[in-house]
């Protein structure tokens, strides 16, 4: 390869990842309509059976794209609001187990601690557990899910 040659394609080369660079910044400043539509909402308990403080695991079914899925949410009641956490630990993707006795989310894979809020209190997991949108109509609560 002569001097051109080379040149050439490393200016090609340069202007390549300067392109996905600016699409790169463009797609986590813009992110894409399609992404935020799909949440779609399953039915997931009445409304009567809310805790009205602490902590409930509820086991629930939905139906995916094509066959029926099982998950289970965390409803969380404090005095200030009511939260569904997904039971997923933000580590490495075990399921996080409530304590009613220490009143904190554990996860039994590398000790994870997450308090009532889902805040991390101890061990590796890098963020706080996931939020899951909860809409109350007609005396039935719902969840929403990215499907
Ligand atoms: S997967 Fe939960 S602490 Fe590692």
């Amino acid at each position: 390869m002569d001097r051109r040659n080379f040149l050439v394609s490393f200016v090609k080369l340069f202007f390549a990842g300067l392109f996905a660079a600016v699409c790169s910044v463009v797609f986590y400043i813009f992110p894409s309509r399609e992404r935020t539509q799909n949440i779609r909402y399953f039915y997931l308990m009445d409304e009567d059976s809310l805790p009205r403080k602490g902590v409930r695991k509820v086991d629930f079914e939905y139906n995916g794209e094509d066959r029926t899925m099982g998950s289970r949410v965390y409803i969380s009641a404090s005095d200030k609001e009511l939260t569904a956490f997904s039971s997923v630990c933000t580590h490495l993707g075990c399921f996080i187990n409530w304590d009613h006795n220490k009143k904190e989310f554990i996860c039994p894979c590398h000790g994870g601690r997450y308090g009532i809020d889902g805040n991390v209190t101890a061990g590796p997991p890098p963020a706080p557990l996931a939020r899951l949108p909860l809409e109350i109509k007609d005396g039935k609560v719902y969840i929403g899910m990215k499907i």
